[in-house]
This record gives structure tokens, sequence and C-alpha cells, in this order.
């Protein structure tokens, strides 16, 4: 391997969120922080040359996207999902949350309701609620292995609503939804005049034997009805420097949506971003992808593996995109919970894994009712990390 994802690297210190908000969100700071969505690998050293090359131009004035950016993505779009886009589909969003925000605003009015499949990623229901709009839940179905949805749940509860918003690869549960699933979604949401926001965030993680497909590529209507969010910040560690983009096929929605985030100008992009976006996506940033991802692949197995051997309590729902790990300790719940349940049971089983097993996980109930029971670990960290948290919680759950 070319690269070293073995590394530790010192991120106390640094403003790292991961660290700042430990306490907050882990009740303590001495644990394992293996929360927030963000790799503690080295950011590629493509990108920081970048970054380099831009602070020698020593004016930091208004930047604008540029035509190499704009190709660089129609050219990875080609290669990796074989979509066929136009320069002209994509617009420079401030983030992927900040791009279903500006939809959101484009789109729909106060009172409006919105869809959203939990366990799903949080800002999916705070980003509607913090914008008056109402979230309407469709409850995603415990498989053997993962999750699925229901699609006659999805019929019913879609009825009224003016946007779904899909996770597509599914944060926490890693699942990269199939064609036929993403054609029903279509079939569905088109029938109802349901606009449809897919964050593909996760898209340029898929492991092993699975396939990403861009929601807008499933039907004609799928294209028709549909904003897509994508990021290199994900794949090639980098959000901080806040790089996301927008691919819409319809004029009539480009038009609208386009002209929304111009006119806040919420297009202009940082000094950096257009620049390190390109550098992500060309073959060297292939590369470094598919060994962080052979890497990250090996940090599943291991925990993975190490639980199943060792314990019923907590399964791991192995993904099949990212280096987020949706663990399903509802049986580990059961155990300490006692009288309580809800968010008071949960409560307990977040303290028990930071104080009795050191790792700070992000509790399962804040992706919505459905993520009760679970914790969901990020394994985009050193070996060591994980083997460490391997040990630590089997200690912990021998003291049970
Ligand atoms: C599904 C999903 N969407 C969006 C984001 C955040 O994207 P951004 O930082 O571009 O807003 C995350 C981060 O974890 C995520 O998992």
């Amino acid at each position: 391997m070319k690269y070293d994802f073995d590394e530790i690297i010192e991120r106390r210190g640094t403003d790292a969120y991961k660290y700042v908000y430990l306490k907050d969100v882990c009740g303590r700071d001495d644990v394992l922080p293996m929360w927030v969505a963000d790799m503690d690998f080295a950011t590629p050293p493509f990108v920081m040359r970048t970054l380099q090359k831009r602070l020698e131009q020593r004016i930091m004035g208004y930047t604008c996207s540029t035509t190499e950016y704009r190709q660089s993505i129609v050219d990875w779009c080609r290669s990796h999902y074989q979509w066929e886009i136009k320069p002209e589909y994509i617009n420079y969003v401030p983030g992927v949350v900040a791009g279903i925000y500006l939809a959101i605003q484009t789109f729909t009015e106060k009172g409006d309701k919105i869809l959203i499949q939990d366990p799903v990623y949080h800002p999916f229901r705070f980003v509607p609620e913090g914008s008056d709009r109402v979230v309407k839940w469709n409850h995603l179905v415990r498989t053997e292995s993962s999750f699925e949805m229901d699609f006659d749940a999805l019929r019913e509860d879609v009825k009224g609503c003016k946007m779904m918003i899909l996770c597509n690869p599914h944060n926490p549960a890693g699942i990269c939804w199939s064609r036929d699933t993403l054609q029903k979604v279509a079939q569905i949401c088109a029938e109802e005049g349901v606009l449809v926001v897919s964050d593909e965030i996760h898209c340029d993680m898929v492991l092993g034997g699975h396939q990403h497909i861009p929601f807008a590529t499933v039907s004609e209507e799928a294209g028709r009805i549909s904003i897509t969010l994508q990021a290199p910040s994900k794949t090639f560690n980098m959000p901080g420097i806040v790089c996301s983009q927008a691919v819409v096929l319809n004029p009539l929605l480009r038009e609208k949506y386009f002209s929304y985030i111009e006119n806040s100008d919420m297009d202009l992009g940082n000094v950096f971003c257009y620049s390190c976006a390109a550098a992500c996506y060309t073959d060297e940033g292939n590369e470094w992808r598919e060994q962080m991802l052979d890497y990250v692949q090996g940090n599943i197995d291991l925990l993975a593996d190490g639980l199943e051997n060792a314990t019923d309590k907590i399964k791991v729902i192995r993904p099949q995109a990212s280096f987020l790990v949706l663990l399903d300790c509802r049986n580990l719940l059961a155990q300490l919970a006692g009288e309580s349940t809800g968010e008071e049971a949960q409560e307990k089983l977040v303290r028990f894994l930071a104080d009795k097993c050191g790792v700070g996980f992000n509790s399962g109930s804040m992706f919505g009712p459905g993520g009760v029971g679970y914790m969901r670990a990020n394994l985009g960290c050193p070996r060591s990390v994980v083997k460490q948290s391997l040990e630590q919680i089997v200690a912990g759950l021998a003291t049970l």
C-alpha cells in the first residue's frame, strides 16, 4: 500500500470538532472518539499540494467555480457511474446539508411535509424542522442483515409530502440501494408529485462487490423529479474545505434551484474548494480512494468478526458503503434498560459504552425513532484504534 493509514495524527488541540464536542456528546473526553463523520487519516497529499499551490498566489480574493472543476465532476460521473452529465447541470453548494437547506427553501413553504426514512442522518430531520417544515417519518424495516424499504408504507406516508430526502448510500446503515428499490421510489414519488433530494455524499465509498447507483439515472422520471447532492469531502477527508455540488437534470428545477443559490451568493465557494475537488476527481484520487477503502474494509472486518466471536449483545451491520458502521445493540440495551424505555434506556446504553468500554460512538436515537437500540461507530481511523476499541468493548461486556 502506497499510503499510510496506520499513522496516528494528534488531533487534540487542533479545533477538531471530534474532540471539541467529545464531552458534550459522549459525557466524557477520555473515550476513543469514534463518532462525527470525518476520518483520522491524513488528508491526501494531492489535496495538500493543491492547498499549498493556492496559498502561493498570496491574494485570497473572491473565487469562481472553474471549468476544470465542473469537467472533473462530469468525467468522474462518467467513469464511475456511467452517468453522462453536462457541466451546466452542476452547481457548487457550501456543503450537502446546506444543499438540502437550499432545496427546502427553494421548493417548499412553511408547514409543508418532508419525508425521511429513519434511522437516518440527523440533519434530514433538523434542517426541515428548523425551517418550520413538518417531518414525515417513513420507517425502514429491519431485515436479518440490514434494513429495507417498505413500499406500501412509503406509498401511504408520502401522500401530501412536497419532498423526500433520500440517503443513497444510506447513513447510518451503509446501504447501497438497488436499482429496483430506487425505481420504485421514483415511481411512487413521481405519482405523488414529490421532489426527491438524493444525498449521495457517501457514493464514492462503496465497499467490495457493491455498487452505487445514482438515483437520477434509474428512470426518466427519477431524473425529472430529483436533485442530486454529492461531495468529495467525506471520501477524501476534507469536509473542513467545504466543497459539495448539486447535479440537476431537469432544466425547470435547475433554473429555480440554481437561481436561488446564486441570488443568495451560496455558490461563492472559498479559495480552496474548486481546485481541491478537481484534484480528488482524478486517477491519483482514485488510487488513494481505493487504498483507503481496502483499509477501512479491514477495520470493519476486525470489529465485526471480533464482536461476532465474542458476544451476541452487539451485532455489526456490515456496511456496503462508507466508514460508518451501525451497531445493533438491542440485546445489550435490553439487559441494561431495567424498567426504562426509549431515550432513557438509550442513555444507559450510551453511558455503558462510554463509562465501561471507553468508546465514544454516536447514539442511534439521534437518527430518529428507528435508531433506538443502535449506535454508530466511525471506523475511519488507524487499525490500532479499532483493535483497542474491540478489546475495550469485550472487557466492558465482561463486567456485566
Ligand atoms: C448523509 C450525509 N449527508 C451530508 C453530510 C454532511 O455533508 P456536508 O458536510 O457537506 O454538509 C454527512 C456527514 O456525515 C452525511 O453522512
